[in-house]
């Protein structure tokens, strides 16, 4: 229906749609008679149902800036306010650009209400900062990775042949030692060098991929913890490395299940987001996949640092789990940001949704 209505739509009509800012018309009793698709995405509102509603129900404050428009409707006056404090039903608040602007239509005056999401701009720069902090993070640890596994294969290769030549078998013990735990940081040396091979893209269904995974970690749970789905059955198959996608959503998920300890709730949602900005790049379809607890939370003095290699909470972490996941959704163009406080943590992993393979 919406490829129809693209393919009919005029020249103002496409533009409105594709624009970033909410565009927001009412008649001159304050009843919504537009609102274009930015607009949904702000109110979280089909345009269908905003229409069937009048504008102080979709903004509930500041009270001054509901004057300034009922003002603006009486005056015919235009005005813009600058990084207001908007308050939206369900108790949102962000912080926007608004212009108000009268206009006449058949000898009424409606108004044309522009709203641009300021918030977002920032998390945008946000966004861009945590992507070059990650990279330049990873390209540490992997060279320092390198450095170490280079003489550890001279050490194990030197135990293998000081074994060969020893007879008791007590100082056996000690080369298998060596050679055991040359073997273990060989494991924690890969896993710090990351996932190396480029994505081998294939059509991938979310929800299959979900479940396999879901299967996969109540295999490895104990039984207090329930995993809840919320799926959105209409997002489409995509492009994309299974494999690679199963390791991060792996990550993530058995990081919240060792936050829940032995009971708790895990909650996997998923939702399409349309004309989404990820980094400085915009795109048409963005998978909106969370994966959210009810543990104790990010410690605060983690939670700006979690993505970057070897930051852990843990006692027996490595702090890679986090970084990997990262860098497995980047490649994918896509990004996960979290959000914690006690009894509420979220990871989300914006991804676009690649329609061709
Ligand atoms: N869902 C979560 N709830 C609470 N803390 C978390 C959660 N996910 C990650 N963390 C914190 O982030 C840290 C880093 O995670 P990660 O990069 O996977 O490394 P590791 O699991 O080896 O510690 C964890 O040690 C933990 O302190
Ligand atoms: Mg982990």
């Amino acid at each position: 229906m919406l490829v129809n209505l693209r393919k009919s739509s005029t020249l103002p009509q496409r533009v409105l749609e594709n624009l970033n800012t909410c565009i927001l018309l009412t008649d001159q009793d304050m009843q919504i008679v537009y609102l274009n698709p930015a607009g949904e995405m702000l109110f979280q509102l089909s345009s269908k149902k905003a229409c069937q509603r009048k504008l102080t129900e979709l903004i509930t404050g500041p009270f001054d800036l509901l004057r300034h428009i009922q003002n603006a409707l009486k005056s015919g006056q235009p005005f813009t306010r600058r990084a207001l404090e908007l308050e939206l039903s369900g108790q949102r608040l962000l912080s926007i650009d608004c212009t108000v602007t009268p206009v006449e239509e058949a000898g009424r005056t409606e108004l044309l209400i522009e709203l641009l999401n300021v918030d977002r701009q920032i998390r945008i720069s946000k966004e861009e900062s945590l992507l070059e902090q990650g990279d330049a993070s990873r390209e540490l640890v992997r060279s320092l990775a390198h450095e170490i596994k280079n003489p550890l294969g001279g050490i194990r290769g030197a135990a293998q042949l000081l074994q060969s030549e020893l007879h008791s078998e007590e100082q056996k013990e000690y080369t298998q030692v060596i050679i055991a735990e040359a073997d273990r940081m060989r494991q924690l040396v890969d896993r710090m060098l990351g996932p190396n091979a480029v994505p081998h893209k294939q059509q991938v269904n979310i929800h299959e991929l979900l479940e396999r995974v879901r299967t996969l970690v109540l295999a490895e749970t104990q039984k207090g913890i329930v995993i809840h789905r919320d799926y959105d059955p209409s997002i489409p198959d995509f492009s994309a490395d299974p494999d690679q996608l199963i390791q991060a959503v792996l990550n993530l998920i058995r990081n919240a299940m060792q936050a829940l300890d032995d009971s708790g709730e895990i909650t996997l949602s998923t939702r399409v987001l349309r004309q989404f900005t990820i980094g400085r790049t915009r795109h048409k379809l963005v998978l909106d996949l969370k994966i959210i607890d009810n543990g104790p939370g990010i410690p605060p003095e983690l939670i700006e640092r979690i993505f970057l290699p070897m930051i852990t909470g843990r006692s027996d972490g490595t702090g890679l789990g986090l970084s990997i996941a990262q860098s497995l959704v980047n490649r994918h163009n896509g990004l996960i940001e979290c959000d914690s406080k006690p009894g509420y943590t979220v990871f989300n992993i914006l991804l676009p949704l690649e329609l061709e393979v």
